[in-house]
């Protein structure tokens, strides 16, 4: 059999799948596999090592690890996908644009008031974070759901310590002119979990872990699309490397910093300096 001969037998043996879209997807994996190997010549070691590295990733999953999202991510999938289903043309061009949601995003965070404070403990630096959600006519959207969510000053998320305490993530409704604003951390620069195949991966390709500092947002509303997104920090070095490409020009905001001693807008005192960022928020309706 030819090697082409070998992949139509192959894509048509899935000719039977009921599910067409199933039958699309798979059909199309197959393609593309057999092209990737007949492009590259792959030896059976290579693939050995392939298989071993994929096994190595299903071993460090677990509930709080996900390898695969990773994976995925610095391969350039994740945001791949955030872009062919980002919103199309008309109404949606206005739209906030996605960006990745990455491993940490938990479900159940608490909720604060308007104007409160997600640190929870978590340490940094003292961010008022503060904006208005609307439609994509700038008609404002009131109780839309805002949940947030970073990393501490050490680069890490709540679910990565062993403490079990949730800080540095909340979720708010928006009031009756689609306002909102809280209390955040000012983000820093933090690397993906690298002690793992990915981490190797990364490595031996020279490239390196970090991601640029970014606050991460999930707004929802009903009868709107729901927007996955980050604000990331203007002028930050790391903003054209970052480890899983999630950096888009429209989301990155000023976070002006503001000695010890200024007053604040709710009349806070923090102890050293703090930082402002504003960041307004258009849904697209379903
Ligand atoms: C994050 O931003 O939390 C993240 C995204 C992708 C991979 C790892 C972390
Ligand atoms: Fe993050």
């Amino acid at each position: 059999m030819t090697e082409q001969a070998l992949t139509d037998k192959v894509v048509a043996s899935f000719d039977t799948a009921k599910d067409d879209r199933f039958r699309e997807l798979i059909q199309a994996l197959v393609r593309h596999a057999h092209a990737f190997v007949r492009e590259t010549r792959l030896t059976d070691g290579e693939w050995s090592a392939a298989i071993d590295f994929l096994t190595a990733a299903g071993h460090i999953t677990s509930e709080t690890r996900q390898e695969f999202v990773l994976l995925s991510d610095v391969l350039g999938i994740s945001m791949l996908t955030v872009a062919v289903n980002e919103p199309g043309l008309g109404e949606a061009d206005e739209a906030t644009q996605s960006t990745v949601l990455g491993p940490f995003f938990v479900q159940d965070s608490p909720e604060i008031e308007l104007g409160g404070d997600i640190a929870g403990g978590a340490g940094g630096e003292p961010s008022w974070v503060s904006g208005r959600v609307t439609d994509t006519a700038g008609k404002p959207v009131a109780g839309a759901r805002i949940e947030v969510w970073e990393a501490d000053d050490d680069g890490m998320y709540d679910v990565q310590y062993d403490h079990g305490t949730l800080a540095g993530r909340a979720h708010l409704y928006t009031d009756a002119e689609g306002r909102y604003r809280f209390w955040a951390l000012t983000p820093t620069p933090y690397p993906i979990p690298h002690d793992g195949p990915v981490g190797r991966l990364l490595q031996y390709a020279g490239r390196s872990p970090m991601r640029a500092p970014h606050l991460h947002f999930k707004v929802t509303a009903p009868g709107f699309h729901p927007l996955i997104t980050h604000i990331f920090v203007a002028d930050d070095p790391y903003l054209d490397s970052d480890s899983v490409f999630g950096v888009k020009d429209s989301l990155i905001r000023p976070f002006t910093r503001h000695d010890a001693g200024t007053p604040t807008p709710d009349g806070r005192e923090p102890e050293g300096s703090w930082t402002s960022a504003s960041f307004d928020i258009a849904l697209k309706k379903e």
